[in-house]
This record gives structure tokens, C-alpha cells and sequence, in this order.
């Protein structure tokens, strides 16, 4: 009988991928997937310390994991993802039913991990194994591809560079070669994936992210082409112009600011005052006018005033972001905020985290009300997940359509698709012939 494998994931895009990838080299060595760890000869926790919240889900499931081993003692435990590179050997003191513990840097070495049983794997090795035809993706209609890894920002709440590592790009003509091969797998969508994706350049000729933008969104059948997440102190020209040239490159932006106020920005060390970052916007509006914005904020950084807060405010007053996303401030251990000061008092926090939001719920409404009556060009990605009688897709600028159609259209078309409602995130509609 084939050896079977259990693999859970938190956290970014970037770690779905990651799982991706561990899945296609255990195929490889034919284990089967399965979605019960009962029974499972190798369980993968693919694992994200982004938040606090998200660190100790990881080891309350580790305790669960502990009663798995004891009915099954032969299931072999891995914690891989930033977790792991953050807490390396900690987690074998603090939980010895782990077999071993992988960072992310060595996503490509699982074999060798299981081969020589390794224990721990944390180091950032200068070739990085990365065998795209063996990706096992999930999506019939989109393929993630990463064109760099690790950060060499340093912003002072964040913990992705000490689990990510520096950065570290891959060779153009090899991210093309993926693309070129995912289209070839029926994918008409490729997602560009890097922590600061747009801070891309080729190691081999230097090329940037607007050529690579460039290149791959003239390959044969791809239909829409996508990137996450860019930093906005990296976009430059030759990004925008791709943008603006390119129709089939997302109407979709998400340009995490972190916070409105120019003196909280230095403090995080984002490199770009309140007044650059919507200049960026600005500049990215006028070349492609029906770009959809989309962020992150951090609430309650250590020394946040509630003029600081405003600040916050009146930035989502002004860009009217489509979608938002925002997060109270949780120190990470070894980062330079923690030396900042303590987190605004957490009561204060939420009260601001629920203003952000009722603010942004009524732009957000504002903005999915205008698509009423519009016709769309929706890429089909499936049935719907709270309708089976309808339809999903997207739109250009990434929002997700329900809509009334002929169920045997093959995912990955595009279809027009008249707006006749917004719902609390989504749109719904119909598909005209
Ligand atoms: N506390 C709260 N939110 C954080 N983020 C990153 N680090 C922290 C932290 N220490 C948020 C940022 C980032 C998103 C992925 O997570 O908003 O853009």
C-alpha cells in the first residue's frame, strides 16, 4: 500500500505554494494525500508566525498531533514553514513527538530531509532546489509562480525577513520557462508570487519586474496575469508602464501601507512618507484609471496617537480602497519594535480596528454598488461555493462573481457577465450570451 501524507497550511500565499510543492516531491515519492492525519504515515504542518494568534494555533495543534502519535507511533511529524525557522530546535524540546522541523529554505529538500533523517533543516542554502514540473497545483484555472523569496526590507514590526530570509530572485528565462509550462498544463492564469514581489530583479541579466511583467504576460494564453504582494517604496515605471500596456495584467493592486501617519511610517521603517505613498497612487491611477486598490493597516504600532489613527482614516477616505485588510500590532520576538515601546492598550486597538472597518464597509459598498448594471469579463473558475446552482469567477480587478450560467463552460473562459447585485464582498449576475 502506498504511504499516505496529511498537510495542513496557515498563513500567505507563499505558504500555500510551499505546500504545493511538498505535495508534488511526496507524490513523487509515492506517497498519497489524504485529508484525515488519522492513519497518515507523515504529517506536515506548513505553519505561519506573521501574528502571534497564528504562532500559538501552531502548537496548540501540535498538542492535538501528540494523541495522534500515541495511537499511531509509527506517523512521522515534520513542522515546516516560518514557525519553524523561527522556534528551530525549541520546538523539538517543547514538543519531542516532532520528528523534525524544515524552514522554508528548504521547501526543496524534503527528500533529503526524509532520506537522511534530518532532524533540522533552517539554513538558507545558497542553490535552492526548485523543480517546477513537479508543483502539485490545485487549481485547474491558476498557477502560482515565485520569482524571489525572503525580504531585504526592514520594517520594524515584521518577522519575515528572520524567516524568510534575504532576498533572493530567480532567473528570468526560468520563471518564463514556468509560466510557458503551467499555460501548457491548462492554466490561464498565472500568479506571480514574492514577499516584496516587485523588488524583482533577474540575478543573471538584471532585468526588473516591469520586464518580467512585460514577458510573461505576452505569453501565448495567458489570460490574466497577476502578482503579490508589492512593497510601495518598489514601484517604479517600468512596473506602471507594463500596467498600463499590458490588458490582461491585473486591474487589481494590493499596495500594503501599514498605517497613514508619515511619523508611524518612519517608526516602522517603511521607506516612503504618507505623501509618497499617494503620490504612488496617483501616479498608478492616472496610467491605468480602473485599477482597484487593496491594503493592509497595522493598528495600535507602539506610539500610535489617535491623531496617528485619523491619519489612518482619512488615507481610506482618500484612495477608497476596494478591499482592506487589518490587523492589530503583535510584537514579534527579535524585531526592532519590540524597542519602540509597548503596543497601544488593547482595548483601545479594537475600538480603532472596529472604526476602520465601519469606515471601510461603507466605501466598500459604495464601490460594489457602481458594478450594478455593468457587463464584466468574468474568467470562470468553478461552481460556487455557497450557490452549487451558480457560478464563480473573477473579475479583472479580482472580485468575486456569482453568477447564473451554463454549467458545462470550461473553466478558464472568459465570459461577459451582466453585474445585477453586490453582496456583503461579492457581486452577482448573469451571464449574457
Ligand atoms: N503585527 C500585526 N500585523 C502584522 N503584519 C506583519 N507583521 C505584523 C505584526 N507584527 C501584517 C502587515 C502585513 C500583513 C501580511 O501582516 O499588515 O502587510
Amino acid at each position: 500500500m502506498a504511504k499516505t501524507f496529511f498537510i495542513e497550511t496557515w498563513g500567505c500565499q507563499m505558504n500555500d505554494l510551499d505546500t504545493q510543492r511538498l505535495s508534488g516531491s511526496l507524490k513523487l515519492r509515492g506517497y498519497r494525500r489524504v485529508e484525515d492525519e488519522n492513519g497518515a504515515d507523515l504529517i506536515l504542518l506548513n505553519t505561519c508566525s506573521i501574528r502571534e494568534k497564528s504562532e500559538q494555533k501552531v502548537f496548540s495543534r501540535l498538542g492535538e498531533l501528540r494523541e495522534v502519535k500515541r495511537a499511531n507511533g509509527g506517523v512521522k511529524i515534520g513542522v515546516c514553514g516560518c514557525v519553524a525557522q523561527q522556534e528551530g530546535e525549541r520546538i523539538l524540546h517543547r514538543a519531542p513527538w516532532v520528528d523534525f522541523v524544515m524552514g522554508p529554505g528548504n521547501v526543496g529538500n524534503l527528500d533529503m530531509i526524509l532520506d537522511e533523517g534530518a532532524r533540522l533543516a533552517l539554513e538558507f542554502p545558497e542553490h535552492r532546489q526548485y523543480d517546477y514540473l513537479s508543483i502539485d497545483r490545485s487549481s485547474p484555472t491558476k498557477a502560482w509562480v515565485t520569482i524571489m523569496e525572503g525580504c531585504n526590507k526592514n520594517c520594524t514590526f515584521c518577522i519575515v525577513p528572520t524567516t524568510r530570509g534575504r532576498e533572493v530572485s530567480r532567473p528570468f528565462d526560468d520563471i518564463v520557462a514556468e509560466s510557458r509550462a503551467a499555460v501548457a498544463g491548462g492554466r490561464v492564469e498565472i500568479e506571480l508570487l514574492g514577499q516584496t514581489v516587485n523588488a524583482y530583479r533577474c540575478p543573471v541579466s538584471g532585468r526588473d519586474f516591469g520586464a518580467l511583467l512585460a514577458a510573461v504576460a505576452t505569453l501565448d494564453g495567458v489570460a490574466r496575469l497577476r502578482f503579490m504582494t508589492s512593497h510601495p517604496a518598489e514601484v517604479n515605471e517600468s512596473m506602471i508602464g507594463a500596467m498600463r500596456d499590458h490588458a490582461n495584467i491585473s486591474r487589481y493592486l494590493h499596495l500594503p501601507v501599514q498605517s497613514g501617519s508619515s511619523k508611524i511610517l518612519r517608526r516602522m521603517k517603511r521607506l516612503y512618507t504618507r505623501e509618497k505613498y499617494v503620490q504612488t497612487i496617483a501616479r498608478i491611477r492616472e496610467a491605468v484609471p480602473e485599477i482597484h486598490f487593496s491594503t493592509d493597516f497595522i493598528v495600535g504600532f507602539p506610539g500610535e496617537s489617535e491623531e496617528d489613527f485619523q491619519e489612518s482614516l482619512s488615507l481610506i477616505e482618500e484612495v477608497r480602497y476596494g478591499s482592506l485588510f487589518a490587523f492589530k500590532y503583535s510584537p514579534r520576538p527579535g524585531t526592532p519594535a519590540l524597542r519602540i515601546g509597548p503596543p497601544v492598550d488593547d482595548e483601545i486597538a479594537s475600538e480603532r480596528m472596529s472604526r476602520l472597518f465601519d469606515l471601510h464597509e461603507r466605501i466598500k459598498r459604495e464601490l460594489l454598488e457602481s458594478y450594478r448594471g455593468r457587463v464584466l469579463p468574468v474568467l470562470y473558475e468553478g461552481p460556487s461555493r455557497h450557490d452549487p446552482a451558480m457560478l464563480a469567477g473573477r473579475t479583472e480587478d479580482n472580485y468575486v462573481v456569482n453568477f447564473f450560467g451554463n454549467p458545462a463552460t470550461p473553466v478558464g473562459s472568459i465570459l461577459g457577465v451582466r453585474i445585477d447585485q453586490a453582496q456583503h464582498h461579492t457581486l452577482r449576475g448573469e451571464a449574457i450570451a
